[in-house]
């Protein structure tokens, strides 16, 4: 061997060697994923009415991530569209990774049109259906997509093996563009217009004009077995959904395996997620898929069903379909005893890890309010808050703030408990309704454990609120309606089986009781997952603190982050 083929020989078996490390190091089954995500205008057209409407490559719905659970996925995300953007792949933990998070400016300033960034995480310990979708202004309504996140290989669903699985995302179609009417809403300090249509896939159904293209329907064969993957990614609408003639058997909640339990409707928020197992025992013929609002104050609501068909094979398009039983429009105690029946499925391979002892203490009351704003129609913007503080958005990325430990953009001095106590759930409150403003988040030692009340109050009205947590999953160990009380509530948490899920309803008049560990440092955004609600500043984040271990510290800022 001349020197320098010497040197070739050794250099390959020295790569050939590290290829192998690589290898043996890294668990069998996991894959490196990537997508593309181009983020366009494109013109699409609902009720007889055609606009541009933001995209992810052109499709409305977006594309569907398929990872196994262990995989790295990397999304690179180029902006083509004239708004600034970022995606938040919800219920992902991202642990120690809130750089791949994506709430513009918590954990990131949002890239620029012309610009990309590659969003780099791991799938660890999750499994089940989530969701992408835009988290910057409202872009969301229609840049918005599902996550299906497979078992391990050689690992079975806790539940019978389905036969076919299908996707259902539900959503709000606006006829108006809808940063317009974002903008209109908040220049007259009123809540904006509401949307025209929910949808199914994209689409609205037959009880809409146009629907012959823009009904989305499903081929069924007769004595099989599906797995429905149910998202809400309606911005402002809790949803009933139901089938005709078809029972569900809840399995999962938000990528958690439930006990199953079968039911006729389902309730689910924005934010959450819900996978049914649905047998195909009918009769052969066409059933009506349908979702509508559930509301029970005197709020109004685009109360409009979408509709989609569950169509036996073989069956001829002109059989009219059966329509479903949903629940009236204000049923509470459906919506509660439908909660009520959430339970972990809390199996040795799937346990439900529930805090028992609690380190930190808090409290936070839900409030509406008016601040002054002389330009406004009344006068007043509505506002919304958090122990009465309206969240205020910062101008550069938290978690970047918090990581080189930038002074000035954020306080830590977010209150454990609302300034003044008062009879939350009496009656209306009308006066004094001024807000405190404030970019303030509240400190979390690691690897504590958190227990987090969360309080609808009567200020102005009662309302429910599903409220979501970044870089968690959660347990609902307590709710119940009126005030939280701290002497009597908590001998009835369940400890056992809770709910665990990165979304929660908080009822009307009533709390929500919810527990998790703080072992994911970071910034962690808290809001509310109706946009209104959000964008009025029931809001907040958790800055979670590294731990003493070396795997315990936000992982560094990747290079291509995007600067403000
Ligand atoms: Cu799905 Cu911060 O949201």
């Amino acid at each position: 061997m001349t020197g320098e083929n010497k040197l070739r020989f050794e250099l390959c078996v020295c790569i050939a060697l590290v290829a192998v490390l690589c290898f043996v190091s890294l668990p069998v089954d996991a894959a490196v994923i990537k997508y593309q995500f181009d983020i366009q205008v494109k013109n699409v057209s609902r009720l007889c009415n055609a606009k541009p409407i933001v995209t992810v490559n052109g499709m409305f719905p977006g594309p569907t991530i398929y990872v196994r659970e262990g995989d790295r996925v990397l999304i690179n995300v180029t902006n083509y569209a004239q708004y600034n953007m970022s995606i938040h792949w919800h219920g992902l933990k991202q642990y120690r990774n809130g750089w791949a998070d994506g709430p513009a400016y918590i954990t990131q300033c949002p890239i620029k049109t012309g610009n990309s960034y590659v969003y780099d995480f791991n799938v660890t310990e999750q499994r089940g259906t989530l969701w992408w979708h835009a988290h910057i202004l409202w872009l969301r309504a229609t840049v918005y997509g599902a996550i299906v996140i497979m078992p391990k290989q050689g690992t079975p669903f806790p539940f019978p093996q389905p036969d076919r699985e299908q996707v259902i995302l539900l959503g709000e179609w606006w006829n108006a563009d809808v940063e317009t009417v974002e903008n209109q809403g908040n220049t007259l300090g009123l809540p904006p217009n509401m949307s025209d249509a929910h949808t199914i896939n994209g689409k609205p159904g037959p009880f809409f004009p146009c629907s012959e293209k823009h009904t989305f329907a499903m081929e069924v064969e007769q004595g099989k077995t599906y797995l429905l993957r149910l998202i809400n990614s309606a911005l402002n609408d809790e949803l009933f959904f139901a089938i005709a003639n078809h029972n569900m058997t809840v399995v999962e909640i938000d990528a958690v395996y439930t006990k199953p339990f079968s039911t006729q409707s389902i309730l689910i928020a924005p934010g959450q997620t819900t996978n049914v197992l649905v047998r195909t025992n009918q009769t052969p013929g066409r059933y009506f898929m349908a979702a509508r609002p559930f509301m029970d104050v005197p709020i109004p609501v685009d109360n409009k069903t979408a509709a989609a068909i569950f169509q036996y094979k073989g069956i001829p398009d002109t059989v009219v379909p059966t329509f479903p039983h949903l629940p009236n429009p204000n049923d509470t105690s459906f919506a509660l005893s439908y909660e009520d029946r959430l339970r972990s499925l809390n199996s040795p391979q799937f346990p439900a890890n529930v805090p028992l002892r609690v380190d930190r203490n808090l409290f936070y009351t839900i409030g509406l309010g008016r601040n002054p704003c002389p330009s406004c129609v009344n006068g007043t913007r509505l506002a919304a808050s958090l122990n009465n503080i309206s969240f205020v958005m910062p101008r550069v990325g938290l978690l970047e703030a918090h990581y080189s430990d930038t002074a000035g953009v954020y306080t830590t001095d977010f209150p454990d408990l609302p300034p003044t106590p008062f009879n939350y759930t009496g009656a209306p409150l009308t006066a004094n309704l001024e807000t405190a403003k404030g970019t303030r988040l509240s400190k979390i030692r690691f690897n504590s454990t958190v227990e987090l009340v969360i309080q609808d109050t009567n200020l102005l009205t009662v309302e429910s609120h599903p409220f979501h947590l970044h870089g968690y999953n959660f347990f609902i160990v307590g709710t119940g309606i009126g005030n939280f009380d701290r002497a009597k509530d908590p001998a009835k948490y369940n400890l056992v089986d809770p709910p665990e899920r990165n979304t929660a309803g908080v009822p009307t008049g009533g709390w929500t009781a919810i527990r998790f560990r703080a072992d994911n440092p970071g910034v962690w955004f808290f809001h509310c997952h109706l946009e209104l609600h959000t964008g009025w500043g029931l809001k907040t984040a958790f800055v979670v603190e590294d731990g003493p271990g070396p795997d315990q510290k936000v992982l560094p800022p990747p290079k291509d982050l995007p600067p403000c």
